[in-house]
C-alpha cells in the first residue's frame, strides 16, 4: 500500500508524541498492541492502512520537540527505555516535516507559551490560511503520498462566537476575506485548510475546528470525511458506560458529581476559564442523551502541576431506587493521559483513511465510539457506538475495501 501521510495540528505535543512513537514502536513489532481496536482479532481481516506506511508531520507554535515529549512521557509513564531508545533518530526526521501554525483565539496561555516566531498571526488571514493549505500540499509531494489525514491535537480554545461566518460556507469565506479576526479561530482555519487541500480532518480536542456547520458544508463539497469532538478516553469513557446501568434497572441518577485534577500543559490551558468552558460543554453533554432526563450535574477541572502525565477523575453518582431509596457510587480513575489517547488517535487515522479511500464524505457517524461529543448520531452509550462501528466494518467488508 502506498505511504498515507499523518499532518498533526499540535505536532510538537504530547498526544501527538505518543501517537508517533507508538506508531513506530508497533511497527516494529515491538510490543503487541494493547489497546488499538483496529488490531483486535474480529477486524483483522479489514485492510487498514499499515503503521510502517504513516509518514508524520504537521503544524505547531511551540519548539519543543517530538523527542522531547516523547522523553518526558516516557520518564513519566515509565515505558520501557529501550522502546525510546529504537526509534529516537525516526522521532527527529518528524522535525523535518514540521511548520509554524497560527494562534488565533487560542486564548491567552497559548500566546505566552508559543516560542516559535508567529509571523502567520500577523499576515491577512488569507494569506496565512494559503500557507497552511501550501504546507500540506509540500508534504503530499516530497513524500509523494497516495493521501494525507490531518489530525487536531492542539491545545484547547476558547468556544468562538456564533453567527453568519459558522453557519454558511459563504458567510464563513466572507470573514476570511474580509480579514474579521475577531470572528474567526486556528482550529477552524486549520479545518478550512484541510478540506481546501482534499484532506479528511480528525478533530481530536473539544475546539470548534470543522465542527461548525460552514466548514461541514465544505468537507461535503470536497468529498472529505470529518470526525469529531474531543477524544473520549477517561471520565466520560467510565460515564458513558455507567449510565446504562442506572437506565437499565430503571434506577433514577440524582445528581453525578466530577472532579478532575491533572497537570501537563493540557492542564495547565484548561486552567483558563474560557478554554474550560470548551472541554465542560462536551463533557456534560452525555448523560442527559444516555438517560433521556438531566440530572443535576457538574464537571469540575483543576490543574495540579505536580501530576504531570498523569489524571485523576473522582466521581460521586447519587441515586434513587426502589421505594424511594437514596443511595451512591463513586468511582476514582488514574490515568496516563497520553497514553489513553494515543492509541484512539491511531486508530482514527487507520478508520478515517479507510472512509476516505471509499469515497466517503462529510461526518461519519459510526466513529460516535471515539469522541465525547459524537456528531451525525444521537447513539452515546459505548455500546450501541460499538455495534455502529461493527456494523459499518461488516458492510465494508463485504463491499471489500
Ligand atoms: N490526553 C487525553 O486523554 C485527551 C483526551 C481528549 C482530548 N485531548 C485533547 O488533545 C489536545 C492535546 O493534548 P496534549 O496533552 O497533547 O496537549 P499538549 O499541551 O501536550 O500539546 C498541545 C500541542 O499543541 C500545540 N499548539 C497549541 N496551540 C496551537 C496552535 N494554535 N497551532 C498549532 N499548535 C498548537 C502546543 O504547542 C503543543 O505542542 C488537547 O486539546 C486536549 O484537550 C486529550
Amino acid at each position: 500500500m502506498p505511504k498515507v501521510g499523518v499532518w498533526i495540528i499540535g505536532v510538537h505535543g504530547s498526544v501527538a508524541a505518543a501517537s508517533i512513537a507508538g506508531a513506530k514502536i508497533i511497527a516494529r513489532g515491538l510490543v503487541t498492541p494493547t489497546g488499538l481496536i483496529t488490531e483486535l482479532p474480529e477486524l483483522l481481516d479489514v485492510e487498514f492502512l499499515p503503521f510502517d506506511q504513516m509518514v508524520f508531520g504537521g503544524h505547531d507554535v511551540g519548539k519543543r520537540t517530538v523527542r522531547e515529549s516523547f522523553t518526558n512521557l516516557s520518564n513519566e509513564a515509565h515505558i520501557d527505555y529501550k522502546f525510546a531508545e529504537g526509534i529516537s533518530d525516526e522521532l527527529d526526521t518528524v522535525e523535518g516535516d514540521v511548520r509554524r501554525g497560527i494562534t488565533l483565539g487560542c486564548g491567552k496561555v497559548i500566546s505566552e507559551v508559543a516560542d516559535m516566531p508567529l509571523d502567520l498571526d500577523s499576515i491577512p488571514l488569507v494569506d496565512a490560511t494559503k500557507k497552511l493549505v501550501d504546507d500540506i500540499i509540500a508534504f503530499k509531494k516530497k513524500h509523494n503520498l497516495r493521501s494525507i489525514v490531518v489530525v487536531n491535537l492542539s491545545s484547547t480554545e476558547p468556544p468562538p462566537l456564533i453567527g453568519t461566518h459558522t453557519e454558511t460556507l459563504d458567510g464563513f469565506e466572507k470573514a476570511l476575506q474580509s480579514d474579521r479576526k475577531d470572528l474567526l479561530c486556528a482550529s477552524m482555519l486549520y479545518a478550512y485548510a484541510a478540506f481546501k487541500s482534499g484532506c479528511p480532518f480528525i478533530n481530536f480536542t473539544p475546539s470548534a475546528g470543522a465542527s461548525i456547520p460552514a466548514l461541514i458544508e465544505l468537507a461535503k463539497k470536497q468529498q472529505v470525511p470529518y470526525v469529531g469532538n474531543d477524544g473520549k478516553t477517561g471520565e466520560t469513557l467510565i460515564k458513558s458506560v455507567l449510565a446504562l446501568l442506572f437506565k437499565y434497572r430503571a434506577m433514577k441518577v440524582l445528581s453525578w458529581q466530577g472532579y478532575n485534577i491533572l497537570g501537563n500543559m493540557d492542564g495547565k490551558v484548561l486552567d483558563e476559564p474560557a478554554t474550560k468552558l470548551s472541554k465542560k460543554i462536551t463533557k456534560d453533554s452525555v448523560l442527559s442523551q444516555i438517560l433521556g432526563y438531566g440530572p443535576h450535574t457538574h464537571v469540575g477541572i483543576d490543574y495540579v502541576p505536580s501530576l504531570g502525565e498523569w489524571k485523576i477523575a473522582w466521581d460521586f453518582i447519587h441515586f434513587e431506587g426502589f421505594l424511594g431509596t437514596r443511595m451512591n457510587l463513586q468511582f476514582t480513575w488514574n490515568g496516563c493521559d497520553s497514553i489513553l489517547a494515543a492509541p484512539l488517535v491511531l486508530d482514527l487515522v487507520r478508520l478515517v483513511e479507510l472512509a476516505h479511500r471509499r469515497g466517503e464524505k462529510g461526518i461519519l457517524p459510526h466513529l460516535a465510539l471515539f469522541f465525547k461529543h459524537q456528531l451525525g448520531t444521537d447513539v452515546s452509550d459505548l455500546a450501541g457506538q460499538w455495534d455502529l462501528l461493527l456494523d459499518y466494518l461488516k458492510k465494508a467488508k463485504e463491499e471489500r475495501i
